[in-house]
């Protein structure tokens, strides 16, 4: 007896198959793009030599990718570089086959190789995708792009803009410093580059935007660099933030931004002032440097007098609400680095010190160390979860740095700092860990798979901040 379609649809998806629906029944198709990863040149602002990049079709950031929520995508990924590589669809729920790991998910893909991603796009919000594999060197040479998700009904505004920042540390003569992987960026701050990135060009002058008196822009920000930390700030500008990582919050107004690597925010600014007048974008690590971006009123006729009235609320994705009554307590301890207190771990019962264990194991940095568990082999699952679980995770960050900690596969909630409960906890697939912070994140581990969760500083991931959280 045969199975029927429905069974057959089924099983095709518990395997991670998507079954594409047949065009004659009218329902959707997959989209379908190629990113082919090489080696480029592109210069970061007029008339400056020429910069080699690892880029996406050509260009950094690569393309961007925009869809709508509930589609299917099928996304091509073709290797021109001479090393291995994937991509990885950073925020996207993706079933754990098209998680884009190496060694984890998949096998890497092989310089000359291809390889097709396909998934449907549960949620809406600001993505972005980059390689998985070395990415403390691939991410910065350039491999990267944004992959917008649009809304069922988005929000009304006038203009739409997606910001990739990022950095690069180049030479005079334009090139990147050959430098990834050093011992000394990796139990530091991570390597950060001499050049602010904002899509490609480098921050400040080259980045002028002009705007019309009365317009409401919607900005999408996405920081793509390998370990810089922005701190924006928009003067004379009210920055309505309307989403984190994606996932809608109710609107409010922040005086400055911190957007760790990895993190995205949505902004909504109505730009009020009169023609002829102008604002900027700093990142109060770096004004005394230059603006990220300048803002120009121009001459035009102002679009509206007053802003427009429109909500800004985002209608929410449907994620699964963890239950903090029946959830399960898993912690994890952080350490290491080299300021502060270099101990790490506890190793035969007396603590470890820091350049004991970067001997031994050649890692900067454990998470939940001792001489029995080591979790030196950052592809062992550290955590296991049955699927369905309800989780409270307390992550407790013992080093002086800061760790932007990113969960792959699912979105969790910010629950608690510093033991000071949240009044709205809000959704987030990576989350800031200040110096000495302890921050608790509460999810229902509803995909099942092994999951990278780590930090996204990428020489703190390679130095040993990276893990796997098995769902099964
Ligand atoms: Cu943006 Cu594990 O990655
Ligand atoms: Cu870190």
């Amino acid at each position: 007896m045969g199975i029927s379609r429905r069974q057959f649809i089924k099983s095709a998806a518990s395997l991670g198959v998507i079954a594409l629906a047949p065009r004659a029944g009218g329902a959707a198709v997959a989209r379908t793009a190629t990113l082919r990863a090489a080696v480029m040149e592109q210069a970061i602002r007029a008339g400056a030599p020429r910069t080699n990049f690892s880029g996406f079709n050509g260009s950094v950031p690569g393309p961007l990718l925009r869809y709508r929520k509930g589609e299917t995508v099928r996304l091509a990924f073709r290797n021109a570089l001479e090393v291995e590589s994937a991509v990885h669809w950073h925020g996207i729920r993706v079933p754990n086959a098209m998680d884009g790991v190496p060694y984890v998910t998949q096998n890497p893909v092989q310089p000359g190789d291809e390889f097709v991603y396909e998934f449907q796009l549960p949620d809406s919000g600001t993505f972005w995708y980059h390689p998985h594999q070395s990415s403390f060197e691939q991410v910065p040479r350039g491999l990267y792009g944004a992959l917008i998700v649009e809304e069922e009904r988005p929000i009304e505004v006038d203009r739409e803009l997606v910001w990739l920042l990022s950095d690069v540390r180049i030479e005079d003569d334009g090139l990147q410093v050959e430098d990834f992987g050093r011992i000394l960026d990796i139990a530091n701050d991570g390597r950060i580059g001499n050049e602010v990135l904002l899509n490609g060009i480098a921050a400040g002058a080259g980045n002028v935007l002009e705007v019309r008196s009365g317009e409401r822009i919607r900005l999408r920000l996405i920081n793509a660099a390998a370990a810089r930390i922005f701190q924006l700030e928009l003067h004379g500008h009210a920055m309505n933030v309307i989403a984190y990582d994606g996932q809608a919050v109710e609107p409010h107004v922040l005086e400055q931004l911190v957007l760790g690597p990895g993190m995205r925010a949505d902004l909504v600014i109505d730009c009020m002032q009169a023609p002829g007048s102008r604002f900027l974008m700093n990142d109060i690590h770096r004004r005394s440097v230059g603006p990220i971006a300048s803002f120009v009123y121009g001459d035009a006729s102002p679009v509206r007098r007053k802003p427009l009235g429109a909500p800004m609320r985002l209608a929410p994705n449907r994620l699964p609400e963890p239950d903090l009554g029946k959830a399960s307590e898993h912690y994890i301890m952080f350490q290491g680095g080299m300021r502060g207190a270099p101990t790490l771990g506890i190793v035969d019962g007396k603590p470890a010190r820091t350049h004991e264990l970067m001997e031994r194991h050649g890692l900067a940095w454990t998470m939940n160390y001792t001489a029995r568990h080591e979790h030196a082999l950052m592809h062992e699952p550290f955590l296991h979860l049955q699927r369905g679980e309800h989780v409270v995770l307390r992550m407790i960050n013992e080093t002086d740095f800061v760790h932007p900690m990113h969960l792959h596969g699912h979105f969790f909630r910010v629950i608690a700092v510093d033991g000071r409960k949240q009044a709205r906890p809000v959704w987030r697939d990576t989350v800031i860990m200040g110096p000495r912070q302890t921050i608790d994140v509460a999810f229902v581990a509803d995909n099942p798979g092994d999951w990278m969760y780590h930090c996204h500083i990428l020489d703190h991931a390679a130095g040993g901040m990276m893990g796997t959280i098995r769902v099964t």
